[in-house]
């Protein structure tokens, strides 16, 4: 594959059309839920909450877990709940994440933050916390409201851990791929676990489905990663050279650096630990990239992941329902947004 546009895939994208039409029923369920959780008599917080869900997302944590309990037969209501909850986590990460990361887009939209500012953002992402735990608790499991707690907790301690990386050039592949593990798949680990759980179908049946959400996470996140840097920002709805800006040590920096000699590293101690990332620099990069096929090696990261989730998948009995999870992973590999 031609690395210089790893992107530009618009044809090769796989389908989740399967995994949409499977959860459809449910998720207009979990929509209409989370529009009305993310109400409050105090007027801002419908106001930003519905501002970042009524511009979309692509929902694919609770498409996740509708999927995951749905693939086991679970007939009950609490699915719907727990996706609902699963997603206001997710979109309350957002909320404070792009206070964190300064980030001006989001979903094609100005962030909250550039609208109604970092206090308000951070504040309306603690009530989605909030309702999300309220929901977890009505479904009445157990082990469901420990899974998602403790999911919870540890997506603060990667974006923590993140920040205390950033800027920092001695960060390892090591120490990039557990700070990934924490602020992205434990939550699609959560989701997808959480489905079998509620399912009653088994602890062989929970870890397969853990093993798949975490390896999908983590190569969701690699990807994710790559188009931070080779994606658009149109496909995207975020801006592209965010993480440069940012000094934020991702794995494309660091195979860069690793293989880059004294000049390069240098360029690199400019850009991230000095700032020195300016519209010429991020292009730099870019270049620095394409010599050492950063990109291309951190997307054959992101499909080893990939493969792994797939070949989680195949503890499950056969169903459409595994063949739609299955073309998630692909999705998510090549996805471009
Ligand atoms: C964005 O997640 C945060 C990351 C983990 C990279 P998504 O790409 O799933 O965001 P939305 O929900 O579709 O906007
Ligand atoms: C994902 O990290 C954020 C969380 C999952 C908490 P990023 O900072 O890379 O996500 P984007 O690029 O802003 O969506
Ligand atoms: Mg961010
Ligand atoms: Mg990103």
């Amino acid at each position: 594959m031609n690395l210089a546009s790893p992107l530009d895939q618009h044809r090769a994208v796989a389908s989740i059309d399967p995994i949409l039409g499977l959860t459809r029923a449910d998720m207009e369920r979990v929509n209409a839920l989370i529009l009305s959780m993310a109400g409050s008599n105090v007027e801002l917080i419908p106001e930003i909450a519905e501002h970042l869900i009524s511009s979309g997302g692509k929902r694919l944590r609770p498409i996740l877990t509708i999927a995951a309990a749905l693939a086991f037969g679970y007939e009950g209501e609490g699915h719907v709940k727990l996706a609902a909850s699963v997603e206001f986590l997710h979109t309350a990460t957002l909320l404070h994440d792009d206070v964190v990361d300064e980030s001006d887009l989001r979903r094609g939209r100005k962030t909250a933050r550039t609208i109604w500012g970092n206090q308000a953002s951070v504040l309306v992402g603690d009530y989605l916390l909030g309702q999300a735990f309220k929901m977890m608790v009505e479904v009445g499991s157990m082990r469901a409201l420990a899974i998602l707690s403790n999911a919870s907790a540890v997506i603060a301690e990667g974006e923590v851990w993140q920040l205390s990386a950033a800027k920092r050039l001695t960060t390892t592949e090591a120490d990039y791929m557990a700070v990934i593990g924490a602020k992205t798949a434990a939550l699609f680990a959560a989701a997808a676990e959480v489905g079998p759980v509620i399912a009653g179908a088994g602890a062989p049946m929970e870890a397969a489905m853990r093993d798949y959400g975490l390896h999908l996470g983590l190569a969701f996140q690699l990807v994710d990663d790559v188009l931070d840097y080779g994606g658009s920002a149109s496909d995207l709805g975020k801006n592209v050279g965010d993480d440069f800006r940012e000094g934020k040590i991702t794995l494309p920096v660091i195979l860069a650096h690793q293989a880059g000699d004294e000049a390069e590293r240098a360029f690199w101690r400019g850009a991230m630990e000095e700032g020195r990332s300016d519209d010429a620099a991020l292009a730099e990069a870019r270049l620095l990239f394409d010599r050492h096929g950063s990109l291309e090696a951190t997307k054959a990261r992101a499909r080893e992941h990939g493969r792994l989730a797939a070949q989680a998948l195949g503890a499950l009995p056969p169903s459409p329902y595994r063949d739609a999870l299955e073309d998630v992973v692909a999705f998510s590999v090549e996805r471009i947004r």
